[in-house]
């Protein structure tokens, strides 16, 4: 049995994993902003630390981000508290961390350029999406490229200020890991969805949104064409992998890995499917773009399968008909 602490223990995903942890015989310690603990606290990570054998550290500034104006509370919340609770668990003699990390550490996903092999295309132009040109392009030749499933040792390129700062957290970890001798296992998540997940905020990802419209009534707004790939995983799922970080990994270093379904979809496919699921009303595609959303992202969930022994068990088809009645938080 494993004690561990679990930051953000009252949210979406931190919930979740504290339910299967619990599931499987582990004890649990909550830590969450909403009963007043925050992580960034030393003198909370005093009281709770102690004894504990791992953490799982959950708890984050998420979303996207409006403006700038977001900049300080990311750096703050996930930057900041992730370094003191690095110095609490190294004092406190905790050697082990499991960190949500996130797909979009990658940036625009991986792609093949029939002349030019793996390229990273720079992030489209307003002129390009304005115009209804959606796909990236061979930044050498200029021409159409085909995206591939992304792997871990893929270059990084955050493009905002969430990406940046999961990133960061990452960094701090390996060196935390380096200097202490601990093993930090990244695991970072692509689209999760499920029971639990945040209503439609300026923060939310965009299953919560089509979910929330469809509860009011409205159509879900599929933007760009709708053929934008994304891998969506159930929140389970991703509880399951973190149980599976609790053991394995290598002292005094970060292993990352893709935790996702394996299972590819486009985001007008998931407006539909959960359209279905609610007898509607169906999805209106509207050409509207958000600059600095990537088009594709894939994972290989190889590395995940091999190192943790984790393989998502639910699929697109039976995970979408639960969310599609699911409550949301
Ligand atoms: C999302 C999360 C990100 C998280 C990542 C992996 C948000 C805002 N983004 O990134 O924090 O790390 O998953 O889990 O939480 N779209 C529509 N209609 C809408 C809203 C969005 O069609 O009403 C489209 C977007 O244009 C985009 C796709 O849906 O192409 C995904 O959007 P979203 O879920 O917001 O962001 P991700 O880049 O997937």
């Amino acid at each position: 049995m494993t004690k561990a602490l679990v930051t953000g223990a009252a949210g979406f995903i931190g919930s979740q994993v504290a339910e299967a942890l619990e599931a499987r015989g582990h004890e649990v310690i909550g830590l969450d902003l909403r009963s007043g603990d925050d992580v960034r606290d030393r003198a909370v990570l005093d009281r709770l630390l102690p004894g504990a054998d791992v953490v799982v550290h959950q708890a984050a500034k998420v979303g996207l981000g409006v403006d700038v104006g977001d900049l300080p509370d990311y750096a703050s919340v996930n930057v900041f508290g992730t370094a003191v609770l690095l110095a609490a668990m190294a004092e406190h003699g905790v050697g082990r961390l499991v960190l949500a990390s996130s797909m979009v550490v990658y940036g625009e996903g991986a792609y093949d350029c029939a002349r030019h092999g793996r390229v990273r295309p720079r992030p489209r132009s307003s002129a390009d999406l304005e115009r209804g040109s959606f796909e990236p392009r061979c930044p050498r030749c200029g021409a159409g490229v085909a995206f591939v499933a992304i792997d871990e040792d893929a270059p990084t390129d955050p493009r905002n200020a969430y990406a940046t700062t999961k990133l960061a957290q990452e960094h701090l970890a390996a060196n935390w890991a380096r200097e202490t001798g601990g093993t930090a296992t990244a695991l970072r998540y692509h689209n999760v969805y499920g029971p639990r997940m945040p209503r439609n905020t300026p923060y939310s990802g965009v299953a919560a949104i089509f979910r929330s419209a469809l509860e009011a009534g409205r159509a879900p707004r599929v933007f760009e064409d709708g053929g934008q790939t994304r891998d969506f995983v159930h929140v389970r799922d991703v509880a399951e992998a973190n149980v599976a970080a609790l053991t394995g990994g290598e002292p005094g270093t970060l292993t990352a890995y893709n935790i996702a379904s394996g299972e590819p979809h486009t985001v007008g496919e998931m407006a539909a499917a959960l359209a279905a699921q609610r007898g509607g009303p169906e999805p209106v595609t509207t050409g509207e773009y958000r600059l600095g959303d990537v088009r594709h992202i894939l994972a290989s969930p190889q590395r995940a399968a091999v190192g943790l022994g984790y393989q998502a068990r639910i699929g697109f088809a039976e995970g979408m008909k639960e969310f599609a009645t699911a409550p949301l938080a």
